[in-house]
Formats: C-alpha cells, structure tokens, sequence
C-alpha cells in the first residue's frame, strides 16, 4: 500500500476537520446570517448530492480528516439528514461526527440522529427573550428552540454546546441571564463574537468584556486548565468554568484573538465548493471535479495542491479599514455554515 500521505497546509497545519453545509436553506432568518429578504435558494441541482459529500469525506478519511461537522443553513431541512448521517459514521477513519442547528426541529429528529451516529450537537441560542429572539431570527420561536436544547440532553447527546452571538446594542444585555441559565442546564454555553460577513459592518463586543462582565458578577468564574494551561490547541474556544457548578463558558473570538494558528479545518459549502477559509471567499469546484472521471487519488491530490493556498491567518481586520470590499458584500453564512 502506498505510504500514507496526510494533508498539510504550507504553514505546516495538519488538515483534520471538515465542516460540510448541506444546504443553503434555514427555517429562520437571523439577522446576522442571512438577508431579511432571505436569499435565492439554490436549485435542487445545484446543492451538491448526499453521494457526492460521502465520496469526498471518503477520500479525505484515507488522509487524515477524522471529524465532519454537518452544518447549513439549517441541516434539518434537508431530507435523508438521518440515513446520511449514518453512512458518514460507516466511514473509515471518521471517529467524531457533529452538527450545528438551530435547534427547532429537534423533537422531529433527534431520536433518528441519535440512533444514527450522532453524538454531540451545538444549538444556536441568541436571546432568552421571546419577543428578541423573534427579531433576532426574524421568524422563530424561542419555545421551539428551548424544547430542542432540553431534549438534546436527554437524548444523551454529549455535550450540548450552545452558540450565543453577541451583538452589541442587541443582545449584550442578556451577558449574565446566558450565564444563569448555562448554570441551571449545566451545560456548554459559548459566546461567538460576531463576525460581520455579508456586509453588515457594526461594533463587535469582544470576549474580554464579556469575560470581565462575568467575574464581576460570579465569584470562582476561572479558565479551565490542562496541565496548568488553558486548553487551545486546535479548539476555537477557550473555555472557562466554576467551583461550585458544572456549566462550561466559553469564548469564541475570532475577531479579538484568532485561533488561526491551530486552524485544522475545510468547509465545503452547500453548492459544492470547497473554501479554504471562513474569511476568504475563494471557492473551488468540488462538485464539478466529483462529476468527473477522475479516481479517488486525482481527487486527494487536487485538494492536497489547493490547501497550499491556504493563508496563515484571516485578514479581516485590513479587510474591515476597506467598507464596500467584495468580499463582505458578496457571502452570507448560510451556504458556509460558520
Ligand atoms: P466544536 O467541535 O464543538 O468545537 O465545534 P465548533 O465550535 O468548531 O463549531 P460551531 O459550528 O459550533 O461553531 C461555533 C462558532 O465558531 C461559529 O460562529 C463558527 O462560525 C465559528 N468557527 C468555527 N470554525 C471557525 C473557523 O475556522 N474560523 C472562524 N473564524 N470561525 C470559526
Ligand atoms: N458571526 C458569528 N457567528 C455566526 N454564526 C452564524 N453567523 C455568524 C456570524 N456572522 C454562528 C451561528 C451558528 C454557527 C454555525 O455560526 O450562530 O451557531
Ligand atoms: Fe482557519 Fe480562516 Fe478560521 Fe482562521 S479564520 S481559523 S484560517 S478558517
């Protein structure tokens, strides 16, 4: 057998982490994803085939990426997400199979998801409010959303992780209700920066303030260690924790303090490209490459001269000095998936 070959970028990062967005569609419309309007939704023909996505990850497991993160949109609108997900947990090398929902369609799926593979799940959350939720996602229902997450951890999924971002004037009144209620859920609750694609330029609260808003309040609220240091490596968030209750905090701060340094991920988006970064909108035609002729090894070796465009870190601060620059104009999260 050949020797084995493993992906690595030119910055010497191990590629081991593939986020697939299997749709572009969302039964929401959060303010900070998607365009009130909504978008044009791709065509059935246009979103890359459940077949396609096996094959792909089929041939990066043989090089390394051991973990897939299905994401949307919303991946609960997408029909046979159940039977998909367990052939994804039939592939050799894939030990850590995840999602990121929304959270409002669990009652109808997370039993099937469960039983299919499914073991750890991250639930979108970004106000305790009713009536702010509603604007915030423009057409949801915080009720949903709550039966989701509580259902999620009695199905056994493990953790449940919630993703709250922060917008600044919008939710960052609610810093200490988010931490009460990770308390009384004893769950994993992060807090996401918000990172302003799709145009949408405004004020980023960072996570320093939120963390000092935090220790004001709470008393024993401290970083969890590893070996006497915070545990990074290749986690995106750093997390904190407290002595008398099993709720976890965590920072997500792409803005404020990168975490490209240990980036070990690929997206491919729900139309089949594969992008390289969150924050370059660069793209490569997957989907058109998998419709070809060409052997599994063509296809590890195309992916494995891209990667070596992949930049060391995000440049969204230059990026940010430069309004009107295409390459916020032109993305929305809901075909990347985050
Ligand atoms: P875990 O496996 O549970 O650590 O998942 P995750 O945090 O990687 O995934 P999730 O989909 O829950 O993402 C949480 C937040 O981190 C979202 O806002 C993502 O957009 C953001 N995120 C995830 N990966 C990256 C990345 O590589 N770069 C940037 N800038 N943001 C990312
Ligand atoms: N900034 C930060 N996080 C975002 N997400 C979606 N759009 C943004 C954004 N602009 C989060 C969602 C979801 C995860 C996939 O990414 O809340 O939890
Ligand atoms: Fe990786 Fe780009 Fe995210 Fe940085 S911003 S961690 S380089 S995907």
């Amino acid at each position: 057998m050949d020797k084995f070959k493993p992906l690595i970028d030119s910055h010497g990062r191990k590629i081991t982490y593939l986020r697939v967005s299997i749709t572009d569609r969302c039964n929401l419309r959060c303010v900070y994803c998607m365009p009130e309007k909504g978008v044009n939704p791709l065509n059935h023909n246009e979103i890359i085939s459940y077949e396609d996505i096996l094959r792909f990850v089929n041939v990066l497991a043989n090089h390394g990426v051991n973990k897939v993160r299905i994401t949307g949109g919303e991946p609960l609108v997408r029909k046979g997400l159940v039977d998909f997900t367990r052939s994804l947990g039939k592939i050799a090398g894939i030990t850590d199979i995840s999602m990121t929902t929304n959270g409002t369609l669990l009652e109808q799926y997370a039993a099937g998801l469960y039983s299919a593979g499914l073991k750890r799940i991250n639930i979108s959350l970004d106000s305790l409010k009713e009536d702010r939720f509603l604007q915030i996602s423009r057409m949801g229902n915080l009720k949903d959303v709550l039966r989701g997450i509580k259902l999620a951890q009695k199905t056994g999924f493990n953790p449940v992780k919630i993703n709250t971002v922060l917008i600044k004037g919008i939710n960052d009144d609610e810093i200490i209700d988010f931490v009460h209620f990770a308390r009384e859920f004893e769950i994993n609750l992060r807090f996401i920066e918000y990172m302003p694609i799709g145009g949408n330029v405004t004020e980023t609260i960072t996570s320093k303030e939120i963390e000092d808003k935090i220790r004001r309040e709470f008393d024993g609220f401290e970083p969890i260690l590893e070996n006497g240091h915070q545990a990074v490596s290749q986690a995106v968030s750093k997390e904190f924790g407290f002595k008398d209750n099993k709720a976890v905090i965590g920072f997500i701060s792409p803005l404020s303090e990168h975490f490209c340094a240990g980036c070990n991920r690929l997206r491919l988006t729900a139309s089949g490209k594969l992008r390289l970064c969150l924050f370059y909108d660069s793209e490569y035609d997957i989907k058109k490459i998998l419709s070809g002729e060409h052997e599994d090894e063509a296809v590890f070796n195309w992916v494995s001269n891209l990667i070596r465009l992949k930049q060391d870190k995000h440049n969204f601060s230059e990026k940010a000095k430069k309004p009107g620059s295409l390459l916020w104009a032109n993305d929305f999260m809901n075909g990347i998936g985050g």
